[in-house]
């Protein structure tokens, strides 16, 4: 096919989806593939949900566009209160975009004004972590630190990353947790006192790191800490729960697991369910009062943020999760994932490691314990297997030091059945044992 698509991928050439149904794509040849991963930790209430479609449908007889600087809208207005009622303690104010980069860097510029708002312009840095990902635009990137996105557009980039994962698998400090007291978190305090706390804004922490760790959880007892350190040194906590919010790891926000309270919290993704774009920023009910206070403006958008159809989706989805109990169904899915998990782990060779939590899950691979060479493509290898084969798995490659590190994400929609979840595991274990004899294992 001659396509004048754009593509990212033009040496590998993608099948045409079709029409979704549940956790069910179609492409335009009738093939099925079960989305074990909801494109990407997007779909998370399955694909063409009814339930969801019916609210924008209403939606787009009624109103169908409105500027932020001339209307706010309905479904605008109801989103922010479910948004409110949901988020942990005074985190009440939202401010809206179209994607998790964008979000990202609402987080980005409210941090800094916040401060200036509060006579401390110095404090400008935004500290983040190695493997983490924010998004593609130039200030998510730079807050990310994954190290292959960066790499081709390094030039552009600020140097934001500082802290090293709570990744007690492959610990960067090669501790071993408890003894470590924890010391990847106390980290951040050394890094405070040598950059001047008056010089750092905020932190921003992925809860359970996505694509640029698949699945790494931290240790209980990290995130208490970092908000410890935030609050004693004056800086915002960020936590992007752009793959957490809204239900994924069984909870309304994983930073619900540690009982912490971030200053602002990043959305996206799941809160439309991959129905329209939408993303935002929950913030502290005092950072909104201390701008505005203060007469200071901070530009919360772009031309359609907040638009009605996407608010509406959004709003379709928070209904659809509180009627069918779905966030402490997802807790009950995650149990039986784990238990999966493991029993696959242990009769396969090629897995190192599962973790995760919920509905959100990384398989890490080794060769009997050592790690992959880069150019042995392994993730490459399972990721193309899993598809062959009908199962979509997001990748994610790189997570030990940028390079080197092969693992996948489990992430279906939150919706999947039991029947369904059998089927995904038959097809994941058919896919890695296809692998593993490839690899005369
Ligand atoms: C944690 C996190 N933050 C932000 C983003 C960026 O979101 P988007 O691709 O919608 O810009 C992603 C995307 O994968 C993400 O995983």
């Amino acid at each position: 096919m001659n396509s004048r698509f754009f593509s990212q991928t033009p040496d590998h050439p993608l099948p045409v989806a079709h029409h979704g149904q549940g956790v069910f794509l179609f492409d335009d040849q009738n093939r099925k593939y079960l989305d074990g991963s909801s494109g990407a930790m997007t779909a998370n209430l399955g694909h063409c949900n009814a339930e969801i479609s019916k609210t924008v449908k209403e939606q787009i007889d009624l109103l169908t566009f409105t500027y932020r600087s001339q209307f706010t809208n309905q479904p605008l207005e109801l989103l922010c209160n479910k948004i409110a009622a949901l988020a942990p303690g005074s985190l009440e104010m939202v401010a809206f975009a179209n994607s998790g980069s964008e979000a990202a860097e609402l987080a980005l510029k409210l941090a800094y004004s916040y401060w200036k708002s509060c006579g401390k312009p110095n404090k400008q840095r935004m500290i983040s972590r190695w493997n983490s990902y924010h998004g593609s635009t130039i200030g998510a990137l730079s807050m990310s630190g994954n190290v292959a996105r960066r790499q081709e557009y390094s030039a552009y980039l600020s140097d934001f990353p500082r802290l090293e994962l709570p990744f007690c698998h492959h610990c960067p400090y090669e501790k071993e947790y408890p003894q470590c007291n924890l010391f990847c978190a106390e980290y951040l305090q050394r890094i405070l006192t040598q950059l001047g706390e008056e010089t750092v804004s905020a932190v921003i922490c992925e809860p359970v790191t996505g694509a640029s760790g698949a699945g790494i959880t931290p240790p209980e007892g990290y995130f208490q800490k970092i908000r410890e350190i935030c609050s004693r040194n004056h800086i915002l906590l960020i936590m992007d729960e752009v793959i957490t919010g809204f239900g994924r790891t069984g909870t309304h926000f994983a930073s619900e697991h540690w009982g912490i309270q971030p200053d602002i919290i990043v959305f996206g993704k799941g809160v439309s369910s991959g129905l329209c774009p939408l993303s935002g920023i929950i913030a502290d009910r005092r950072i909104y009062d201390s701008l505005y206070e203060k007469g200071m403006s901070f530009s919360t958008g772009h031309t359609f943020s907040g638009n009605p159809l996407s608010t509406a989706a959004a709003n379709g989805v928070l209904d659809y999760i509180e009627k069918h109990d779905i966030v402490r169904k997802t807790g009950e899915k995650g149990i039986l994932f784990k238990k999966k998990l493991e029993e696959l782990k242990s009769g396969c060779k090629l897995i190192e490691d599962v973790r995760g939590i919920g509905l959100l899950w990384g398989i890490e691979f080794s060769k009997g314990g050592t790690l992959f060479l880069p150019e042995e493509k392994l993730t490459t290898k399972i990721v193309s297997q899993c598809f062959k084969n009908g199962l979509i798995v997001y990748p994610s490659a790189g997570f030990i030091d940028g390079v080197r590190g092969d693992s996948i994400l489990l992430s279906p929609p939150l919706v999947i059945t039991q029947e369904e979840i059998e089927l995904l595991f038959a097809l994941l274990e058919k896919s890695i044992r296809e692998v593993e004899g490839q690899l005369a294992f």
